[in-house]
């Protein structure tokens, strides 16, 4: 077979109907470059795939305004480049047991202190050194996408409680990824469950996301310190370079000398979402790429989203296209809770209890538009 070829081998295993919010979507298992995947198809031939290691999304191929197909998020061919990178920043990962920094590696809950790993410095990030993007989850199909399930176990990187965790993803007839978290404990415990995506709406390889046009629904962010942690201040978004409540092209301001931006070298800040509900996906942003029309809506219950502009991407890693990822090649817009939350009081508590259902929705739509 011709390595052509044997690159979209895939072995169709089921093909399905729709749900109320999930339509016709086949499911396969990739065959010979790629192996081991899934990929997510649906009748308007946009594709999804999905790798175990890190329940990460490794493709995501949608058309732009003309019908051309182009991969919008950055990462590998093949599952084994993720293990043996030079540098592992994350890509199309689930961040888990807690997306975003905890300071000092510690929090107090109920009465009781908690030493977690450090992932350089002081500070915990992400979850710890192996946290859940580096570890291989179980995976099955669903009628239209796959469930990753993962059990962290009492004491995995500090963190108590053994925590069952699952992430779904599912593709639409509407050329939506739906991604579904749930999580149980048995002990009271921090969880904060995010997909760690980095979009080009060129397609990856592209060389920044500065022209991208990005709309945020947030009246505020969180303001952060030297180490990126949320000082527990709410700062209004007006007359700043983080209003983005209009749409504004990424690079207008980024490079202003403004404090937060250079503390975060670009943008690395918690949004405040103004939600509508948090009972059902509402839309809290839009990412949109004049050049190609493509568009992006981000759909969350989440009181929060990081945006996140790859400023520590330097050039190291090489992807898909064979181009260097590049600083500012890519946007992740990670909807989550705050960071630090378990040493912040006033911010929403991240604290799952035994008997409780973790359960959120975060939707990656997209579509064209010849104009925003
Ligand atoms: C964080 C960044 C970090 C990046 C990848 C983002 O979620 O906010 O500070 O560098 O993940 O490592």
């Amino acid at each position: 077979m011709s390595s052509l070829k044997s690159f979209f081998a895939v072995l169709t295993l089921t093909a399905t109907a729709a749900s109320s919010i999930v339509g016709a979507a086949t499911v396969a298992v990739v065959d010979g470059v790629g192996a081991g995947q899934f990929e997510l198809r649906n009748a308007q031939g946009m594709t999804v795939r999905l790798a175990a290691y890190g329940a990460r999304v490794t493709s995501l191929v949608v058309p732009d305004r003309d019908g051309k197909f182009a991969d919008v998020v950055l990462g590998y061919h093949d599952v084994e480049a993720y293990k043996t990178a030079p540098k592992k920043p994350y890509l199309g990962v689930t961040l888990g047991r807690y997306a975003g920094r905890i300071a000092g590696a510690r929090f107090v809950l109920d009465g009781k202190e908690y030493q977690l790993s450090r992932t350089g410095g002081p500070n915990h990030g992400h979850g710890g050194v192996v946290g859940f993007d580096k570890v291989t989850w179980h995976a099955e199909r669903t009628t239209d996408g796959v469930r990753f399930t993962y059990r962290s176990v009492d004491g995995e990187e500090g963190y108590p409680g053994n925590l069952d965790v699952s992430v779904t993803y599912s593709l639409t007839s509407d050329n939506a990824l739906v991604i579904d978290y749930q999580a149980t404990t048995d002990q009271p415990t921090p969880v904060n469950l995010s997909n760690h995506s980095y979009f080009n709406l060129a397609g990856e390889g592209a060389e920044t996301v500065l022209d991208h046009v990005l709309m945020v629904r947030a009246d505020a962010m969180l303001a952060i310190d030297e180490a990126s942690i949320p000082t527990g201040q709410i700062v209004p978004v007006a007359d700043t370079p983080f209003d983005f409540r209009a749409p504004r092209r990424i690079g207008d301001r980024i490079k202003d000398e403004d404090q937060q931006l250079l503390l975060g070298k670009g943008y690395d800040h918690t949004f405040v979402l103004n939600r509508a509900s948090d009972r059902q996906p509402t839309v809290a942003a839009t990412l949109y790429d004049p050049a190609s029309g493509r568009l992006m809506e981000v759909l969350t219950q989440e009181p929060g989203m990081q945006v996140y502009t790859a400023n520590f991407l330097d050039g190291i890693l090489v992807g898909k296209s064979g181009r260097p990822y590049l600083k500012r090649s890519a946007v992740c817009l990670e909807t989550q809770h705050f960071p630090d939350s378990p040493n912040k009081q006033s911010f929403p508590s991240t604290i799952l209890r035994p008997g409780e259902l973790y359960q959120t929705r975060t939707i990656y739509r997209f579509s064209t538009r010849n104009q925003l």
